[in-house]
């Protein structure tokens, strides 16, 4: 099967056809046709403060808020402000006194096969339980902690624990090495890190514990590692325990009860940081706050999938993403839908799993990433043809542009052409969703995000700032999810975020078109950021690591598309004169090594190509796009301001000759 990546631009201009909710979908909708998704959002645009508010109020506040959107401190927004409430109650207490109750809240299957279902009361009993263990450890309202575990039920305890006495979750995903964590820790200042054994991928039990100590040990704002077993009854998996710092979890337990009431928070109180790549060597670490990312995350659940009290939802992003914190655990379960988790690999033990699990739990809603589903296209229609499929009635899409062969596949092997897609675009800074189909409302097209979400004012603009058909994504007015800023660096936040436009509107950092219908495509990334597998990456993040090889002189990392992964990493790299004549496989390993260790293997680089200079400007300034036109084997553009245009034939040929070798 050869996958075409079609560019938004291709397609756009290509006779897009467009596909119309399915009766069936109509029948149950909450919103049903067109012109109320247009009534609605023309309301909530010109009263974006009233539909939110309205939004907020069908959640539990402890106090009303006294203004819904201060503005006055422009770029930084401030929510519902001087209102209290409490994430965890919304998502748990609020659900006690009524039918939700005994209603499952999450059900689960681990890799091997083990099976649980926590229904509302009992995650409800399990999150009291470990806020008292987290109290146990000392820690207060305002205090930070890292978790570092794999796809179980404990990892959404933890941030509703969290979320329940104040302290701040900043979640590392699993695939994160040893440095990252420590990068992390130190710079969140994490008192306790709270972590498991091991978690089950592809057959095998990977150890954790071992990666959070390597990553701890030159932290001294750890004081505690609490340590979650995967299995409570397994023996001889033990693992490493440092006496005074480390603590087992089902030991602290044992010894606590499950009554813990929630905090009140103010709306404005800091209730997690994501760390995410932007187009500089360090992390950002995004804060989001509780009353307004509760908000977004309560009415985007609930319009965007349509949730209704039957439904199974199953997201299968990582909770160590912004999507699992939106929409495993606080969206979720905020609107008492009953969650869907699994915590290994689709293709695990065989193509079929994640069809089998649909069929076994009965999944009405699925929410996965393009690169999935391109995987699933290329190991055959006849795995999920297996299965019975019949259960689910919408479908998602996150995290990358979506080519339309993709969506066409997951519309017809998937949705059999009944269950709406809805193309989410959002980003680890806007909290939860912003563009996206409506469904029951609007006709979708294969490739497009479609149209804005109620509240948001999202448009295309040149660099001036002016409405046009083919730019940059910007969002006009502030919205309640939107990240509140860089952890420790308020001017990072400013720079990035808002000096494009002179501190007027949010820029979002991708290109889009908008269509003659208004509809949107997001066209990618326009800095140094490369969404690989979904997976945000910096170029930055790997130049930083190669020049620490004391073989490296300079380096320059790109995004090239990629069939399977949507976007792939390559690496230009000149050696040292020093470097003469050295192995340049081992180098290369070597190189790799680095990255695994300092980032994590998923951000290694496809290639690593040694070559005697980069493409410059006369000003020193390199110039990404001929790499990129070279790797995507593209006519190079203009190449005059270069300082040697000699120097892009030498480069792609090493590239030419190392595509060769490797696949000779
Ligand atoms: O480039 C956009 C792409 O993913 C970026 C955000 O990545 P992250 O913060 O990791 O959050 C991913 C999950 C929300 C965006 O700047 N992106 C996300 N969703 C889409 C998308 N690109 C096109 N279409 C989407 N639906």
């Amino acid at each position: 099967m050869q996958t075409t990546l079609l560019s938004a631009t291709d397609t756009v201009t290509q006779a897009s056809k467009t596909f119309s909710p399915s009766e069936n979908f109509i029948l149950r909708a909450r919103l049903k046709n067109l012109s109320q998704y247009q009534a609605l959002y023309h309301q909530s645009i010109e009263n974006p403060e009233a539909f939110w508010a309205a939004e907020a109020n069908e959640l539990h506040w402890f106090k009303p808020w006294k203004h819904t959107l201060d503005d006055s401190k422009k770029p930084f927004f401030s929510w519902f402000t001087e209102g209290k409430t409490n994430l965890s109650y919304n998502c748990l207490d609020r659900h006690l006194n009524t039918q939700t109750r005994n209603k499952a809240a999450i059900i689960f299957e681990g890799e091997p096969g083990d099976e649980r279902v926590l229904t509302y009361h009992d995650l409800h009993r399990e999150v009291c339980r470990f806020a008292n263990v987290l109290l146990g450890l000392g820690l207060e309202k305002g205090d930070t902690v890292a978790i570092y575990m794999p796809m179980v039920p404990e990892l959404a305890i933890a941030l509703l624990a969290c979320a329940r006495i104040g302290v701040i979750h900043s979640v590392i995903f699993g695939g994160f090495s040893s440095e990252a964590i420590r990068d992390r820790v130190l710079d969140a200042r994490s008192k306790c890190v709270i972590t498991m054994d091991g978690g089950y991928r592809r057959g095998k039990f990977l150890p954790l514990k071992e990666i959070v100590d390597a990553g701890v040990a030159p932290c001294p704002c750890v004081k505690h590692v609490l340590v979650l077993k995967r299995h409570r009854d397994t023996v001889g998996r033990d693992c490493p325990m440092t006496p005074g710092r480390d603590v087992w979890y089902h030991e602290a337990t044992a010894r606590v009860t499950t009554h813990r009431p929630a905090v009140e928070m103010d709306a404005e109180d800091m209730l997690f940081l994501l760390y995410t790549s932007g187009s500089t060597g360090k992390p950002k670490g995004i804060m989001h706050t509780t009353g307004g990312y509760m908000t977004h995350a309560y009415a985007t659940t609930k319009y965007t999938f349509d949730m209704q009290a039957e439904d199974v939802f199953w997201c299968t992003a990582d909770i160590g993403w912004v999507t699992g914190h939106s929409y495993v655990v606080y969206g979720p379960l905020l609107n008492g839908a009953t969650v869907f988790m699994y915590e290994g690999a689709p293709d695990w033990p065989n193509h079929g799993r994640y069809w089998q699990l649909i069929e076994k739990y009965g999944v009405t809603i699925f929410y996965t990433a393009p690169t999935a589903i391109r995987a699933f296209m290329k190991w055959g229609d006849e795995w999920p043809a297996q299965s019975n499929l019949t259960s689910l009635r919408l479908l998602g899409s996150v995290g990358e542009p979506i080519n339309p062969e993709a969506w066409l596949w997951y519309n017809k092997n998937i949705g059999f052409e009944r269950c709406p897609i809805v193309d989410t675009w959002w980003q680890t800074e806007t909290g939860g969703i912003m563009i996206t189909p409506v469904p029951g409302c609007i006709p979708t097209k294969p490739g497009s995000a479609t149209l804005p979400f109620f509240g948001i004012d999202a448009a295309v603009l040149d660099e001036e700032g002016n409405p046009s058909d083919h730019g940059l994504l910007a969002i006009r007015k502030p919205w309640p999810g939107m990240l509140r800023g860089i952890y420790g660096d308020t001017e990072r936040y400013v720079r990035t975020y808002w000096s494009k436009w002179g501190g007027k509107y949010y820029f979002a950092g991708d290109g889009a078109i908008r269509d003659q219908d208004g509809y949107f495509w997001i066209t990618g990334r326009v800095d140094d950021v490369v969404n690989v597998s979904g997976h945000r990456i910096g170029t930055a993040e790997l130049e930083a690591v190669f020049i620490e090889n004391h073989a490296v002189a300079e380096s320059a990392v790109i995004g090239a598309s990629h069939e399977l992964k949507g976007q792939t990493l390559i690496a230009f790299v000149i050696l040292k004169s020093i470097s003469a004549g050295i192995d340049e496989n081992w180098l290369r390993n070597d190189l790799n090594r680095m990255i695994e260790t300092k980032i994590g293997k998923f951000a290694r680089p496809e290639a690593i190509v040694f070559v005697p200079d980069l493409p410059k400007t006369r000003s020193g300034k390199i110039m990404r796009r001929l790499l990129r036109d070279i790797a995507e084997h593209r006519e190079l553009g203009n190449v005059t301001t270069l300082a040697d245009p000699a120097v892009v034939e030498a480069i792609r040929e090493r590239f030419a000759r190392l595509k060769t070798s490797t696949s000779a």
